[in-house]
């Protein structure tokens, strides 16, 4: 990715920046290279004696203020604004980074409406929780608001309808946000990894036997549990083939705070996937829907159902 920092800030003194989710993966690693960058860093954390937590506290400044928020938690979400403007530093809050999220993956018959609820209740409302108290501080210093979403907002892919509902749905609210927030001179970026899931803490950790004992018997009549063993394997070889660390997605969430003009859009994924989720969202939905009927796993899946 080519940056065009010239004349955007180089360095973050006086100026706040809150993050979510920072006991690990993106939101962890941005928290602390803002830090060094001179941010005041409010590194919101769901378990703030953890781990994670702790380790922002030991090798983190002065400067980096760690601190309890559940996304689903109003009351979580109205301490933490309390504590922020108590702390403010001099030029204000500068920017929000909604990085908070879980993801998980099933086909939609496997699931609940309750699992399509949790996921949105963390990626979506958790992100619109957060956005609108903090949107007047924000604004008073035309600053930055950026959402982290995912290639699985544009991607319909197997297994993924309720990740890919949560972060189609952030992406409509961050879309809508920048249109009314350009006239106060606050920018609103979106960021689009692709495979991470080795380098964070994302990936689910759930078996084939958690998956099959949770069916019923049609489902154990339709879906073949040699089919949940091959679909839990492919997932697992996927998830493993991706970056091994989170430098490209930091970069791109530093170029959105840091750039006098930042994109609207990230996309970061690899060299080879570049071309096609470039041109994915332009193209014909029979032709993205195809990409998996011509898969060997779709093609398996198909001969394996019922059996
Ligand atoms: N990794 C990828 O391949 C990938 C790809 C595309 C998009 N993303 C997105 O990137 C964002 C960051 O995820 P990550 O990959 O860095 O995974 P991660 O390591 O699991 O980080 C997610 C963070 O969110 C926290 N969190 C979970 N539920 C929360 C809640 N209710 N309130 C506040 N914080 C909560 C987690 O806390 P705990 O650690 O305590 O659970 C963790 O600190 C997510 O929005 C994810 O959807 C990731």
């Amino acid at each position: 990715m080519v940056f065009h920092t010239k004349n955007g800030l180089s360095d973050g003194f006086g100026r706040g920046v809150l993050i979510t989710g920072c006991d690990s993966g993106f939101g962890h690693h941005l928290a602390k290279k803002l830090d060094r960058m001179g941010f005041t860093v409010f590194a919101g954390c769901l378990c703030p004696e953890g781990p994670g937590a702790q380790r922002l506290v030991e090798e983190g400044s002065d400067c980096m203020k760690v601190f309890q928020l559940d996304v689903t938690k109003d009351e979580d979400i109205s301490s933490a604004k309390d504590f922020v403007q108590a702390n403010l530093p001099e030029k204000g809050l500068y920017a929000v980074v909604n990085n908070a999220g879980i993801s998980d993956w099933g086909e939609t018959e496997w699931s609940t409406a309750k699992d399509f609820q949790k996921m949105a209740d963390i990626n979506l409302f958790g992100a619109i929780r957060v956005t609108i108290p903090f949107l007047p501080l924000v604004r008073a210093s035309k600053g930055r608001m950026v959402y982290v979403s995912s290639i699985f907002s544009f991607f319909n892919c197997l297994n993924m309808g309720a990740y890919t509902v949560s972060k189609r749905g952030l992406e409509a609210f961050a879309d809508c946000l920048r249109v009314e927030m350009a006239s106060f001179g606050v920018k609103v970026s979106i960021i689009q990894p692709g495979n991470f899931g080795i380098a964070t803490n994302i990936l689910p950790k759930k078996t084939p036997q958690d998956i099959w004992d949770e069916f019923d018997d049609v489902r154990k009549l339709t879906f073949n549990q040699k089919y949940i063993e091959m679909a839990c394997e492919y997932f697992h070889s996927m998830c493993t083939s991706g970056f091994k660390d989170c430098s490209m997605v930091i970069n791109a969430m530093v170029h959105a705070l840091t750039a006098p003009k930042p994109q609207t859009r990230y996309l970061v994924v690899s060299w080879t996937d570049r071309v096609f989720f470039y041109i994915c969202p332009f193209l014909p939905t029979c032709i993205t829907d195809s990409v998996f009927y011509v898969s060997s796993m779709y093609y398996k899946r198909k001969a394996m159902l019922y059996s």
